[in-house]
């Protein structure tokens, strides 16, 4: 499991071993599926960057990203894709997995899908522990069915927390119907 947090990232330690665990489960799914190298080291990469700025203060993710309406708590994926993207990181899937995966993105690739689903799978939430270790054992054989199934359980969670979905999450879900 190579990679690492960048030098820039504000990780608590809760934060860090919850990261670890997301590039565990994106790990051991990409020796299942056996996936190219570069595709593996995308998937693995996104996993270490996604949350690099979670905690981030607010001044901080509104000046990187420039963004005053959305939530503070959506900010940081978009915060962290700019900073990858000043330090030159220059691979699509990468970037725009880890910009999108608080939102989910329609057009993603398979670095987002995988990145998407186990930021929900991962072990160390504690709700739904059966149903989402089941799941996130079914991603290697039925990867797009166990995508579409997190998008909805995500998409639920958030309507009836009563929280607003973003446009990006209402295309997603579009066009998985
Ligand atoms: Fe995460």
């Amino acid at each position: 499991m190579k990679g690492d947090l960048p030098s820039w990232a504000i990780v608590s330690e809760k934060r860090r071993a919850h990261i670890e665990r997301v590039v565990a489960l994106l790990d051991e799914w990409s020796q299942k599926m056996q996936l190219p190298a570069a595709e593996a080291d995308a998937w693995i990469d996104a996993g270490w960057w996604h949350d690099a700025l979670r905690d981030a203060d607010e001044t901080t993710l509104r000046t990187i990203t420039g963004n005053v309406d959305l939530p503070t708590g959506m900010l940081h994926g978009l915060a962290a894709a700019e900073r990858l993207v000043d330090e030159g990181e220059n691979r699509r899937d990468v970037l725009e997995a880890v910009r999108w995966h608080t939102f989910g993105h329609a057009d993603w690739d398979r670095a987002g899908r995988a990145l998407y689903m186990a930021d929900f799978l991962e072990p160390g939430r504690h709700f739904m522990q059966a149903d989402r270790a089941f799941l996130a054992s079914l991603v290697p054989e039925a990867f797009d069915a166990v995508f579409r199934q997190v998008v909805r359980m995500r998409i639920e969670w958030t309507v009836r927390e009563g929280k607003a979905l973003t446009v990006e999450t209402v295309a997603l879900w579009n066009s998985l119907r």
